[in-house]
């Protein structure tokens, strides 16, 4: 008889508008907001991929017919600093926005959840989340515009941010940071370079990897992962060969809304906070990329603890497997084949840098983290065959 398990969390979040053509549902979502009296929005962006997606003109567009007073903050980069979300809330404060419309991948939308919070807060700046661990329970509302298939941002409580002097990356989540609507339109996607169609879709995979594993994973997220896998294998393989292919991107959406569903009631485990420790040291690594290179060895890691379950889920990948080293290889393997051949010697990191990392790392986690949510018991030592295994390919 199949266990139950304790209490799950399932929101389904916001209103998300999923599909080609979703975008159009801009002026509807600014109509409803203009019939509550809300008439002046925080538009907040990175530099180019608003314009490049196409996605800017149709909001500039819908913000002017519906008469909306906006302004916009253009400078979040990816792996956003807690420095730059105060200098976006500093710049668009005078507005008095009631509403901010984030357009981007995971790392816009994150900041802007955070920007919502800290608008409706006036007083507390970001390191006060951050850092010093204040939880406000209130935010503006926020429009997440989403343009990358990996993140799952656009739909759930989660933002993560770098402290740049801690060396620590980590991840807030807080109820009042969902946002109200979202818009998931594949159309918006084509013009992602090759790297990111690759990196935020293996981001999805290791979301779903990671909440269907933890000790908080339940049927609901061994579901979500189940599905949202099967289209991965089936469709990242043909949108690397075929960039524009619209239908593989809707899929590679669909798994990253999965994913993001997933993480929001099972969180995350290994692979999250080793990788944000990567990126809090080299900022201009890319999230999915880290994690890509971790993912073999968190894998072997976690095996003897979830052995069925990764059999059953991570099927459409590997096929059988009968060791942890086989599936560690295999998924190596399989991703070596889309084309990242790269570990983590290849981009810069040492015996001596994940010592480094491996500090940081210990620190940021002492008085509870993710990481004790894996299946498996974690340590000191655990945690550094990991990095060090990743250092070069197992195979
Ligand atoms: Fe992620």
């Amino acid at each position: 008889m199949k266990e139950q398990k304790g209490i799950v969390e399932i929101r389904a979040g916001s209103i998300d508008y999923f599909g080609v053509g979703a975008i159009e549902k801009i002026s509807d979502i600014l109509k409803t907001y203009k019939g509550q009296g809300i008439k002046r929005a925080a538009v907040v962006t990175g530099r180019s991929s608003y314009r490049i997606s196409g996605a800017w003109q149709r909001i500039e567009e819908a913000l002017n017919e519906e008469g909306f007073e906006f302004g916009h903050f253009d400078g979040i980069s990816p792996n956003p600093t807690v420095d730059q979300i105060d200098e976006a809330v500093r710049e668009l404060s005078p507005l008095d926005a009631e509403l901010v419309v984030g357009i981007g991948g995971g790392s816009v939308l994150d900041a802007s959840k955070v920007i919502a919070v800290l608008l409706k807060n006036r007083g507390l700046n970001a390191r006060d989340l951050y850092v010093k661990g204040k939880r406000p329970y209130s935010a503006l509302p926020v429009v997440a515009v989403n343009l990358t298939h990996g993140t799952g941002s656009e739909i759930d409580r989660y933002a993560v941010a770098t402290v740049p002097e801690l060396k620590d990356k980590s991840g807030l989540a807080l109820d009042c940071m969902y946002p109200e609507y979202a818009i998931d339109d594949p159309s918006l996607m084509l013009t992602l370079p090759k790297e990111q169609l690759l990196y935020t879709s293996l981001d999805a995979l290791n979301h779903l990897v990671e909440a269907a594993t933890t000790t908080l994973s339940s049927a609901y997220t061994e579901m979500l992962a189940r599905e949202g896998i099967k289209e991965i294998a089936k469709w990242l393989p043909l949108a690397v060969k075929e960039p524009e292919n619209l239908n593989a991107r809707y899929w590679l959406l669909y798994a990253s809304l999965l994913g993001g569903m997933a993480i929001d009631s099972g969180v995350v485990h290994i692979t999250h906070p080793l990788e944000h420790t990567l990126s809090a040291i080299k900022p201009e690594l890319p999230h999915g990329l880290g994690l890509t290179v971790l993912l073999p060895s968190v894998l072997r890691a976690i095996y003897p603890a979830k052995k069925d379950l990764l059999q059953d889920i991570l099927m459409p990948i590997t096929g059988k497997f009968s060791s942890a080293k086989e599936l560690a290889l295999k998924v190596e393997n399989w991703i070596f084949s889309l084309g990242v051949t790269v570990k983590l010697r290849d981009i810069g990191f040492s015996e001596e840098t994940v010592e480094e990392a491996l500090q940081y790392l210990m620190a940021s986690q002492e008085g509870g983290g993710s990481l004790y949510l894996a299946p498996v018991k974690i340590d000191r030592e655990l945690v550094k065959r990991i990095y060090t295994e990743s250092l070069e390919p197992i195979g």
